[in-house]
């Protein structure tokens, strides 16, 4: 029998407070691509930990503090596990992917990059995965290209396996796209990188809230993700990354926490994970990641993706049927992950999500936080619709209730 909770919308939707809140204020949200709604579970953490155990961690004599320091720790066990069974050294909390992917060019790249020396992306990418490689190719004088897509919007592995040669040192790419909601083939390109000698980065944002993540199996050096996207709170994010990269790579930031031994002109760092981890971390946030992890994993993370699938499927169905002016960025498949992203001939993606405002739904128009695709695409905004686990058929037909309004306004 099934370990699992099982799949009950109601039921679910009952967990999550913002669905009952008085205002009632975006409740129709579709916006999850972007952040999610948090459960009650990952409330109360966070409540518990304010009134019951704060106190700063690693480094109090006295029982609370410790008693901090192991809900924390056991954070970093959850996480651990999420990805597949990792080990504790090799878990970094950051504030999130940003941060996360930041590191790795600042630590990293600055390391091993010279001049010559070539960083490999995708034109999908989130902001987050090009401007801190921008950063680093000016800095060390190293060169960014880009993998093309296919005509069906998927990324064109052929020429990737081209553009992949000696002088590759990173790759860097989202498991999953936040506008294209296409699941990148991790393992293989992971797998090209290798052969090659270059590291690769797999941005996760999107992935980590919806997938079962073994970082092993995937066969990257690194895998980013960020909290708030899988119901737990802002401000706290993770890094996964090989041991015996981390061990060889410098600090990032420097500051309480990650140091063993301060003199006046030289220092020596703390053992992983805390080499990367400067200051103070996100005590209360962390400590809700766990609890937001616990949440997930009730769930079958297959039951996550059918039901999430079920009304993106109906969005997308509805709209080649129903709004033949709407381009659509996805082709519904196997390596779909729901999120579906338009471009309607005349009504502007800000003119509808305001629209869509007025019926309390909430989903995202503009650029997703990824230019180079829109111009790729060759459009200077799209809508985004973007379900999660407790979204239901009504929140679905609010939408298109707004998308007619719009088109019999506009
Ligand atoms: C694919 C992808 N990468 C990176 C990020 C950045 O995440 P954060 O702002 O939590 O650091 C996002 C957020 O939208 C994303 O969708």
């Amino acid at each position: 029998m099934s370990q699992h909770r099982e799949f009950n919308l109601e039921r679910i939707r009952q967990d999550f407070p913002f669905l009952t809140a008085p205002t009632g204020l975006g409740r129709h949200y579709l916006d999850n691509a972007a952040t999610s709604q948090k459960p009650q579970a990952v409330i109360e953490a966070m409540s518990k930990q304010l009134i019951q155990l704060n106190a700063n961690v690693h480094r109090g004599v006295y029982r609370l503090s410790e008693q901090a320091t192991v809900a924390f720790e056991t954070s970093r066990k959850k996480v651990a596990g999420f990805l597949g069974g990792v080990k504790l050294s090799e878990v970094i909390f950051t504030s999130g992917t940003t941060e996360a992917i930041n590191l790795i060019a600042r630590s990293y790249g600055d390391q091993q990059l010279k001049a010559g020396d070539e960083i490999l992306l995708t034109v999908a990418e989130h902001h987050s995965n090009i401007i801190p490689w921008q950063l680093l190719a000016k800095r060390s004088g190293a060169t960014l290209r880009y993998i093309p897509l296919d005509p069906s919007n998927r990324l064109d592995l052929d020429i990737a396996q081209k553009m992949l040669t000696k002088k590759t040192k990173i790759v860097a790419f989202a498991h999953v796209s936040n506008v294209l909601g296409y699941i990148n083939p991790v393992k293989k390109l992971a797998a090209m990188a290798r052969q090659v000698g270059a590291i690769s980065l797999v941005d996760g944002a999107q992935a980590a809230p919806h997938l079962s993540i073994n970082v092993d199996d995937l066969g990257c050096d690194f895998y980013a993700f960020s909290s708030h996207k899988m119901l737990g709170p802002s401000g706290v994010g993770v890094l996964y990354g090989r041991e015996q990269l981390l061990e060889a790579m410098p600090p990032f930031l420097g500051g309480g926490e990650m140091i063993n031994k301060v003199d006046l002109h030289t220092s020596t760092w703390a053992a992983l994970p805390h080499k990367f981890e400067a200051g103070t971390p996100a005590i209360t946030e962390v400590i809700a990641l766990g609890a937001a992890i616990d949440y997930l994993q009730q769930f079958a993370p297959e039951d996550i993706h059918r039901h999430v699938l079920t009304l993106s499927r109906t969005v997308v169905d509805r709209l080649k049927q129903d709004f033949p002016e709407v381009r659509i960025f996805c082709e519904p498949g196997d390596d779909w992950l729901g999120i579906v992203a338009f471009h309607h001939q005349r009504i502007h993606a800000h003119d509808l999500a305001a629209i869509a405002d007025s019926f309390d739904v909430c989903i995202r128009a503009g650029h997703h936080c990824a230019q180079p695709l829109m111009s790729y695409l060759k459009v200077d905004a799209s809508s985004r619709v973007s379900p999660y686990l407790y979204n239901n058929r009504d929140d679905i037909e609010q939408f298109f209730a707004a998308l007619t309004k719009a088109r019999t306004l506009l």
